[in-house]
């Protein structure tokens, strides 16, 4: 496929070069903001699975960039922001940067240790696996991820804080409602208007932080493994009963995003120069160190024959 045709096929990705934006993902944080004003008042915050960088700009310019920009800044005061991926990603201002894995307990340990006692406002989670097609297999890994992201709120995030995680709507969906509801008040599912229809993912936007009574961080995997036993629903606090039957409560679902803005699913019409031709603009910030590196490399020593593919064994 063609650059000029994926720009007319997909209009967040051309808006996305456009705009300066390294991925088209920064529409989707923008279109949760337009709808749920998640950035209101919001001092600290971690992006989590950051790379290639496009939400932690969105956060550099709503939050950092304001504030840096106005008429006496104060260190003390500008915003914090922490981005967290596997991938290096290239430096952005106001965003301190740690590569790492969400699902180990070191990385939460450092992101813990840059807000130096203080409470986040604000955790949002992009992270998504290498996707395999299998829906299962997919939600189940992507699960792990949003798991990962609750540990991590359950250590940092202040009560009345937010939490935005993507998620994949599966068979799963209504108990990680379930399991979101024990810990925010509001939990709504959104599908912003550039998240291709076709695709199953969405975004659980959870207000309003409110861990259960006397909630110890170290029993978070208990509660949840809890709550996904019907016999133990009525001794917490999960307003339905259970997940199936009479009972079922429908989860609020909400699409986000200006409705007659553009769709995701069309193509559109180029804008095309007075000579009539087009011309594509090249990514603001490919990835720096992405993981399919190594096999684009492997590939092209394999063109240049046999030799070139020993120098690039598959061991790390
Ligand atoms: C869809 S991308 C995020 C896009 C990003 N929000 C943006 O706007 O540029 C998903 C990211 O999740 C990261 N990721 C997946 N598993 C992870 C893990 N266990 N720990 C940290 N990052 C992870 C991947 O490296 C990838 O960069």
């Amino acid at each position: 496929m063609g650059k000029a045709s994926r720009d007319k096929r997909d209009i967040y990705y051309r808006k996305a070069k456009e705009e300066g934006w390294r991925a088209r993902s920064a529409f989707k944080l923008l279109q949760i903001d337009e709808e749920f004003n998640i950035f209101e008042g919001v001092k600290r915050v971690v992006d989590l699975c950051a790379a290639p960088g496009s939400w932690s700009q969105v956060l550099s310019r709503k939050l950092y960039l304001p504030a840096k920009l106005s008429p006496d800044p104060k260190d003390a005061d500008l915003p914090l922001i922490v981005a967290i991926d596997l991938q290096p990603m290239a430096p952005i201002e106001g965003v301190i940067q740690v590569q790492g894995d969400i699902t180990n307990a070191r990385t939460a340990e450092v992101v813990i240790r840059h807000f130096d006692g203080c409470k986040a406002d604000l955790v949002v989670c992009d992270g998504a696996p290498d996707v395999t097609g299998l829906h299962d297999m997919d939600e189940f890994v992507q699960s792990q991820l949003i798991l990962a992201g609750l540990t991590i709120v359950s250590h940092i995030l202040k009560r009345g804080g937010k939490f935005i995680a993507k998620i994949f709507r599966g068979k799963d969906t209504s108990l990680l409602y379930y399991q979101l509801k024990l810990f925010f008040t509001e939990v709504t599912f959104a599908k912003p208007k550039s998240s291709r229809n076709s695709s199953i993912e969405a975004f659980a936007v959870c207000e309003n932080y409110s861990p259960p009574e006397g909630f110890n961080e170290k029993d978070l995997h208990r509660l949840l493994e809890k709550i996904g036993s019907p016999s133990s629903a009525d001794d917490l606090d999960c307003s339905s009963g259970w997940l199936e039957g009479p009972n079922k409560v429908y989860i609020p679902f909400l699409a986000c995003g200006d409705l007659s803005g553009y769709d995701s699913d069309r193509s559109y019409p180029l804008p095309k120069a007075a000579d009539g031709s087009y011309k594509s603009l090249d990514p603001v910030q490919p990835p720096i160190a992405p993981p399919y590196k190594r096999a684009l490399d492997m590939k092209k020593a394999s063109s240049h024959g046999v030799q070139g593919l020993e120098k690039l064994s598959l061991d790390p």
